[in-house]
């Protein structure tokens, strides 16, 4: 299978800032391991590292992530203002759902908060992990992982819930659409001093609202119809007694 190459990667990209400078490794643990090493490092804000694939790749919760050969395992280093943090889910599924929409003119919709779904599977998954002194952002990491070559009903345990844009391996597809997403990413993280445009781009394209959810976290399961999300990504949700109940983390599931 042809390896991504960083060259050709940096060649088509014309951001300034996210993807200013690309390391990229055939194969990793998981590149948010990777991202924070480099983050301490000093790497530039937008600094991104890429894997071919990933060995232990996390996903949100604890989980863990599949990104075999084939799929799009990428973190990007940031260094934002501490207001900026909740915007970064919006910004991260936000140009998922719209480079995966402009390469392969598949519809995408966001689950809250940050899963891309196609026909109501995953294609992306999303994880962020933030380093803190005080109260100032030292650096954020942004993981981004696309199934862009997933042979998913061969994993028992998404084969119902996960969907890949292609089951073979082909790295044109991947070129076109990470250069497509850094491009996106950048556009709207440079939009940051309107975080109202972002959030409302992402409301707008959440399926979760209206619908009836079940949301857990950890032992706390809230059922109901989910209601709204404010600008920090909290989402309201009318649980059966009427109550309006506030999840701010967690898992989101959709009901009938
Ligand atoms: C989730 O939906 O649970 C989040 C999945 C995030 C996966 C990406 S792949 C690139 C980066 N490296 C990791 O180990 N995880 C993220």
């Amino acid at each position: 299978m042809p390896e991504l190459s960083p060259y050709l990667i940096m060649k088509g990209l014309k951001t300034r800032v996210i993807g200013q400078k690309i390391l990229y490794f055939p194969t990793l643990p998981s590149t948010m391991d990777t991202a924070r090493e480099q983050a301490r490092l000093g790497a530039l804000e937008g600094t991104v590292v890429i894997t071919g694939e990933q060995t232990a790749g996390r996903g949100r919760l604890d989980r863990s992530w599949l990104s075999p050969k084939g799929n799009i395992a990428l973190s990007i280093i940031l260094r934002p203002d501490i207001s900026s943090l909740p915007y970064l889910i919006m910004i991260a599924s936000l140009a998922a759902a719209r480079s995966i929409e402009t390469i392969t003119g598949e519809k995408t919709q966001i689950k809250w908060p940050n899963d891309v779904l196609i026909t109501g599977k995953k294609v992306c998954g999303i994880l962020i992990e933030n380093e803190l002194k005080g109260n100032k952002v030292s650096f954020s990491v942004t993981g981004i992982g696309i199934n862009t070559g997933l042979k998913v009903a061969g994993y028992k345990e998404i084969a119902d819930t996960a969907i890949s844009l292609s089951s073979a391996p082909d790295s044109g597809l991947r070129l076109k659409l990470i250069q497509a997403l850094l491009t996106e990413f950048e556009a709207l993280y440079l939009l940051l001093p309107q975080g109202i445009q972002i959030y409302e781009s992402w409301r707008g394209r959440l399926v979760t609202l209206g619908k009836k959810v079940r949301a857990t976290w950890g032992e706390q399961v809230i059922e109901g119809v989910a209601e709204s999300v404010d600008e920090d990504g909290t989402l309201f949700i009318r649980d059966e007694g009427g109550e309006v109940r506030k999840v701010v983390a967690g898992d989101v599931t959709l009901r009938g």
